[in-house]
């Protein structure tokens, strides 16, 4: 990229990008031609263009006028995530050999049109593909709930900057939010908190809400990882159902935030029968390729003291309760599999034995090591270590919003996910990395837009572009962000500190 002389500010930065001698006119006589192949997009293009700057123009269906937006199939563009997007005097060509190639140059031109000043867009060439698959954003919906709304509004964003993976943490101690037909008292009670001033707290997603998630992601070429949590974290479901406790007794939702002893009891066979129920359900809904299952944070207190988990213990064979905890989560990957699915869970998995399958999500401290030893294992691993990735934390030194620690927007900008001395067969078992929402400490929609953006924008980068850092030359692309995203009503923070 031109550093600190260009016209265009486009997040992440692509691969290649030239500016050129002139300039295309843009004007309502402006038409869009396809592929036929294409035409989905070319109708999602007409209409983003429609909202971001009020043109409305046509599709065509003849390509040899000149004065148009040309969308054409490339077979020689390899990268099934790749584009190359050219503005000439006479024409704009984006063109890919997949839908995704096509959408993600899309993305950019939406960038370069909210940008410009007047009808004049600069002449560029730009050569684009990802360095990761895995450009993931996860939201936690059971500490504070957030409608499809605005569920809608965060995947709208997450595309404009070209990250490709939901993880939506449905299910936690202070509530369930995902409706089970097999098991309704999981949104009757299991969705509905009694707060410490006496209020009632919660909601949920009905299947018919979620089918529309699902496919309005679809559009953008987002997956949606669904998580259910398991076998801590799981209160919600524990109200709703006291039987899936060690101890079988009736209990409240948490109000309060942190880890909690009451668990999935490991030792009782119905604990199992309710979790392959409900994920059978979870895999009906969603059509994706992964399930995320949770597993970090699991007290073992309570499983010491049952007479259930201590006889599954000693009938298994296993040396204690990390042992455990590996053969549940063991047994519910192999579950998953045999219905065709990929398991993910957080790095406590690797606990009493990593299962081969199991794709490892590292958020624990820098996570170096552990990535190192999961990939050594043969397994595939997606980062999101806490003292970068993790966006409840503070985004500067002075803020008062945010928990723990302090990770800036430079912080992650600057985040290498590749481990030092770690060789190159084993870095392609690294899918890419995700930020991560916890909404414990943000309670509106405007809070979670402030601590996400625009550190969001970080993430994207880092997942994206294998180029060279240049701290000023990216916060100077954020600022003009800043004005795009305050347009498209996102409430940012406004400060960037490296
Ligand atoms: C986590 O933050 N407990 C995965
Ligand atoms: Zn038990």
């Amino acid at each position: 990229m031109v550093k600190n002389n260009y016209t265009y500010s486009i997040v992440p930065e692509p691969v290649r990008y030239e500016e050129n001698i002139g300039v295309f006119h843009l004007d309502n006589m402006v038409s869009i031609y396809s592929d036929p192949r294409y035409m989905t997009q070319a109708k999602a293009l007409q209409k983003s263009i429609r909202n971001d700057i009020r043109y409305d123009l046509k599709i065509a269906d003849n390509s040899n006028r000149d004065r148009a937006i040309k969308i054409i199939d490339s077979p020689d563009i390899k990268h099934p995530e790749g584009y190359l997007l050219k503005i000439t005097d006479k024409n704009i060509i984006i063109s890919a050999s997949t839908d995704k190639g096509i959408f993600y140059g899309t993305q950019t031109l939406r960038q370069v049109m909210m940008q410009s000043t007047d009808t004049k867009l600069k002449s560029v060439t730009i050569k684009d593909y990802p360095r990761f698959e895995w450009r993931g954003l996860h939201i936690d919906v059971s500490r504070h709930f957030f409608p499809v709304s605005f569920i809608l509004k965060l995947l709208d964003l997450m595309s404009f900057y070209k990250l490709n993976r939901f993880h939506w943490h449905l299910t936690d101690d202070q509530g369930w939010r995902i409706e089970i037909k097999k098991y309704p008292e999981l949104i009757k009670t299991g969705a509905y908190r009694k707060q410490k001033d006496g209020s009632i707290y919660g909601g949920y997603y009905s299947k018919e809400e979620i089918k529309k998630v699902i496919s309005y992601a679809d559009k953008l070429h987002i997956e949606i990882i669904p998580e259910i949590e398991m076998p801590g974290h799981s209160r919600a479901a524990i109200a709703s159902y006291p039987e899936l406790s060690c101890r079988g007794e009736k209990i409240y939702i948490s109000n309060k935030w942190g880890i909690s002893e009451n668990v999935f009891c490991a030792g009782k066979e119905n604990v199992f029968e309710f979790l392959e129920n409900v994920l059978s359900e979870v895999i009906d809904l969603f059509p994706g390729e992964y399930v995320h299952i949770g597993g970090d944070e699991c007290p073992k207190e309570r499983w010491k003291n049952c007479s259930d988990c201590q006889r599954r213990i000693e009938q298994e064979g296993l040396r204690d309760e990390y042992e455990m905890q590996s053969y549940f989560i063991k047994r519910i990957i192999s579950y998953l599999k045999n219905r065709g699915k990929k398991a993910i869970g957080w790095d406590e998995i690797m606990e009493g034995g990593l299962a081969k399958d199991a794709i490892l999500m590292i958020w624990r401290g820098d996570g170096i090591d552990t990535g190192k030893k999961a990939v050594a294992l043969g397994n595939d691993i997606i980062y999101c270590p806490n003292p970068i990735c993790y966006l409840d934390w503070k985004q500067t030194s002075t803020d008062k919003r945010g928990a723990f620690g302090v990770t800036t927007i430079g912080k992650i900008y600057d985040y290498e996910p590749v481990p030092e001395g770690m060789s190159e067969g084993e870095a392609k078992r690294i899918m890419g990395l995700q930020g991560n929402i916890w909404t414990e400490q943000m309670g509106t929609e405007k809070i979670v837009e402030y601590m996400a953006f625009p550190r969001t924008l970080a993430i994207a980068e880092t997942c994206w572009s294998l180029n060279k850092r240049n701290w000023d030359d990216f916060a100077k692309r954020v600022k003009v962000h800043l004005e795009t995203l305050k347009e498209m009503g996102v409430n940012c923070c406004r400060d960037i500190e490296r």
